[in-house]
């Protein structure tokens, strides 16, 4: 039997993301009926570069599923160096029923989920973010009660694993979103990221424009999104360059007040005041960015439920 994987949010359909989803909020509710849900089960967790959010909810989620989860760094020995990818997956595969990675480069952990034979979770790299996506659409369905009908505002670095992660899901679900960024090959999404969210909207009739006015994209919007300017690995010398190319599209107060009046504000963190958005955003009543963040942990409780087959 193939091995389900998730790389990217498009792995799993709509019908899919909705069940997982729905495990989550039954999983968040009830998480005394989940305790021995993988009892005895390992989970692996590499990771390529830094993690708070990630690593925690990762950890303490396997532990409250009844499992345990191996934190192991491969800053100093990626993938693909010591020995191949190959290996790698074959022999985690022997020990553990879940691997799940964060890495820099995208073909790293298409590779290891190629021969893998327990299911791999991608914990961010440098194309999508799904984890995050479970989390985040979990607390957009708490706040709006609904999945569907909604605008999304992107703003900021569009060239981005966060962002590809939200096109796709908006694409799936038929939603509108506009993402609002620089022009400029480094700052807005890659071809290859359009052509896939321009089929899924085919069937969804999703609306999904990229578009490098700040206020038009507010205008309507339910939800206002935003990641960080500075992503792992963007080197320092390129902040104060960065910062002044992305202050156009800074949420700040005129961004929420032109969204609709009952609009939420999210950032899937790490955030920095004064940069992807003003400080009486982040922290104003319009944020939702720790709900947002707490979420991560029973969204990823129901992947790993789901990809073990346990729902
Ligand atoms: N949002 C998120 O993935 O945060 P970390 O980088 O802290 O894991
Ligand atoms: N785009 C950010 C997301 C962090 C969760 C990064 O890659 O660092």
């Amino acid at each position: 039997m193939m091995v389900r994987h998730l790389l990217k949010i498009s792995d799993f359909t709509k019908t899919e993301c909705e069940k997982v989803i729905e495990n989550a909020i039954d999983i968040k509710k009830k998480p005394d009926k989940y305790t021995e849900s993988l009892k005895g089960e390992t989970l692996l967790m590499l990771f390529e570069k830094p993690s708070l959010r990630t690593r925690i909810s990762f950890e303490t989620g396997m532990q409250q599923l009844g499992g345990h989860a191996i934190f192991y760094s491969i800053v100093d020995s990626p993938l693909g160096q010591k020995e191949n990818i190959h290996d790698t997956a074959k022999v985690a595969s022997r020990f553990v029923n879940i691997i799940a990675a964060r890495v820099f480069k995208r073909q790293d952990i298409w590779d290891l989920a190629k021969y893998s034979d327990v299911p791999v979770i991608n914990m961010l790299d440098d194309y999508a973010h799904p984890c995050q996506m479970i989390g985040d659409f979990l607390t957009i369905k708490e706040k709006k009660g609904k999945l569907s009908d909604l605008k999304m505002a992107y703003y900021g670095d569009a060239h981005n694993n966060v962002t590809y992660d939200l096109m796709r899901f908006c694409a799936l679900f038929g939603l509108k979103m506009d993402v609002a960024c620089p022009k400029g090959i480094d700052y807005t999404p890659e071809q290859e990221v359009l052509e896939e969210v321009k089929q899924l909207a085919k069937s969804s009739g999703a609306i999904i424009n990229v578009i490098h006015d700040a206020i038009e994209a507010a205008e309507g919007a339910d939800i206002i999104y935003t990641d960080s300017w500075m992503s792992y690995g963007i080197p320092k010398e390129k902040e104060a360059q960065r910062k002044k190319i992305f202050k156009p599209f800074q949420v700040n107060s005129q961004i929420m007040k032109t969204a609709k009046k009952d609009a939420i504000f999210m950032n899937c963190l790490p955030a920095m005041r004064g940069y992807e958005q003003t400080t009486e955003v982040i922290d104003g009543p319009q944020s939702i960015v720790f709900d947002q963040a707490e979420n991560r942990l029973h969204g990823q409780k129901a992947i790993m439920l789901f990809l073990r087959e346990k729902f």
